[in-house]
């Protein structure tokens, strides 16, 4: 038997915008993962079983288009591998899903990880991150990479699309709290609906893009440097623009009003947006109280977590 998890991310600045070749920060969040275990079948076929989702079911019934299937497959294709072994893959996540957290990802990254290992063959990180962003794209359309990315390497990362990962150092630690609306927005519409706003006047919108990308590459210098007292003001800037770009939703600006009146230091929705997830810094001693405050105004749950270099 050989398992292998990976976990959740969370993305601090530039959604969206890093789609469009701007930079983005994110973080692993190994609060919540992903597990795979891939165990030798007592009867012929590679079998699935993914209760999380209530599927159980051998590959060849799954249409190729099929995440799971995809990212099997996509193992087998790069080791080389034709004639199969008997075998059975379990997944099993604690990362919820369509919530901005990396659900989609991480399960890919567990899987590669445990079935390349499994079959004596484990892959490089690069791979398993190529192979991940494979599978990003039937879930997401037209994805940055930036979730495979941070969930592969599992460390804080600065993000441009097509460019070599940059290891993002924390200079001072700093707390937030994550709150989830409890909303599970595909992050594929929210992302096909900025796509339709981009064609319909690229100059506005290519405007926005930049002003998301500046943000994030001053938020980079401030994270490294230790300065977080700017963090929070760059962060309501960020979630300004994403209102604009109308990927927030009621529930998500209810919340980032919530965290600044209980005493965050700054607020923004995290991930694809129009549900899923929000997040705050806030000074640590209050985190707690923060937390509690997103709660009645309508969180289904929150994680405190503190940022800092691996
Ligand atoms: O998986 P999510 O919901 O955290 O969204 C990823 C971030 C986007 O910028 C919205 C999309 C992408 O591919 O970068």
């Amino acid at each position: 038997m050989t398992t292998a998890s990976a976990p959740g991310k969370i993305i601090l600045f530039g959604e969206h915008a890093v789609v469009y070749g701007r930079p983005a920060l994110a973080i692993p969040m190994t609060q919540v993962q992903a597990t795979a275990e891939v165990t030798k079948a007592s009867r012929p076929g590679i079998w699935i079983e993914a209760p999380d989702i209530s599927l159980f079911s051998d590959l060849a019934s799954l249409p190729s288009s099929h995440p799971l299937a995809a990212v099997i497959q996509g193992v087998f294709t790069a080791l080389g591998i034709g004639s199969l072994p008997a075998l059975t893959v379990q997944i099993t996540s604690t990362i919820p899903v369509a919530s901005g957290l990396g659900s989609g990802a991480a399960v890919s990254v567990a899987i590669v990880r445990a079935l390349s290992e499994f079959l004596g063959h484990p892959l490089p990180e690069e791979t398993i991150s190529a192979l991940a962003y494979e599978v990003e794209k039937l879930h997401h359309g037209t994805p940055s990479g930036i979730d495979n990315t941070v969930i592969t390497y599992s460390r804080p990362v600065y993000f441009v699309k097509d460019h070599p990962i940059e290891t993002l150092q924390v200079g001072t630690p700093f707390t937030i709290v994550i709150g989830d609306t409890g909303i599970r927005a595909p992050t594929k519409e929210s992302v096909g609906d900025v796509r339709k706003l981009w064609q319909a006047g690229p100059a506005r919108w290519e405007k926005v893009f930049d002003g998301i990308g500046e943000i994030a590459l001053k938020a980079r210098k401030v994270i490294e440097s230790g300065e977080v007292q700017f963090l929070g003001p760059l962060m309501d800037e960020n979630q300004l623009l994403l209102r604009e770009l109308t990927v927030s939703c009621p529930e998500l600006d209810r919340l980032v009003k919530a965290a600044h009146r209980s005493g965050a230091l700054g607020a923004k929705l995290s991930g694809g947006g129009r549900g899923g997830n929000m997040i705050a810094l806030v000074p640590q001693e209050k985190a707690p109280a923060i937390a509690e405050a997103l709660m009645s105004a309508g969180a289904q749950r929150t994680i405190v977590t503190t940022v800092k270099s691996n």
